[in-house]
């Protein structure tokens, strides 16, 4: 029997207590990564409200973003635009300050990224406080990009991000949460 999506993602997933601080449960997704059946389901699941829409260019954040981002662009026969750490992008960047749940960054992409009115998905692996995903609107939105969603396979709704890019008018899609 096949089992639902939800379990399917549950089950490839691993916790790791305290990790990258105490008192953080880590999500990591290199297990669903490693599963073939696991990250097929979670790639076909993020796309399929999007297929038809004619993307322009999928969005991914630094560094599981990537991953998850560049299957969703393949499928959706997209551009990939990478959303980086500060210091990595070699040709003029525009760049943010944010707040993450264990800490302070800055990420930048470049100016070309993206033209203007262009249709963008921002993808990330998880969405905790939205700090990261908000830097990332803000980023594409100071060049123009038209953001249609912005996607996570997981979502930590106590920590409210959803309602943060809700309340900048991005809907959101995630696939499971871990209250
Ligand atoms: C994690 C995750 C998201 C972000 C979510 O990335 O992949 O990008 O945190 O947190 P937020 O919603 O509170 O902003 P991390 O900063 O650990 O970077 P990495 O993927 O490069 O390890
Ligand atoms: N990014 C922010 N919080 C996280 C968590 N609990 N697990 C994995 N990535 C995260």
């Amino acid at each position: 029997m096949k089992s639902s999506l939800e379990d399917t993602l549950l089950a490839a997933i691993r916790t790791i207590p305290d990790y990258p601080r105490p008192g953080i449960l880590f999500r990591d997704i290199t297990t669903l990564l490693g599963n073939a059946r696991a990250f097929r389901r979670a790639i076909d699941e993020l796309v399929h409200p999007y297929a038809g829409l004619k993307i322009d260019k999928i969005a991914g954040i630094e560094a599981r973003g990537f991953i998850l981002g560049g299957a969703v662009a393949h499928q959706l026969s997209a551009g990939f635009v990478p959303i980086r750490k500060k210091g990595k992008l070699p040709y003029e960047t525009v760049r943010v300050a944010y707040s993450l749940e264990y800490g302070l960054d800055e990420m930048e992409m470049h100016k070309d990224g993206v033209s203007p009115g262009e249709k963008v998905i921002v993808v990330d692996d998880l969405i905790a406080t939205g700090g990261t995903a908000e830097a990332a609107v803000k980023l594409l939105r100071q060049i123009g990009a038209d953001i249609v969603a912005a996607c996570f396979v997981i979502d930590l709704p106590d920590l409210g991000g959803r309602q943060k890019l809700e309340a900048l008018d991005v809907p959101v899609r995630t696939l499971i949460g871990y209250e």
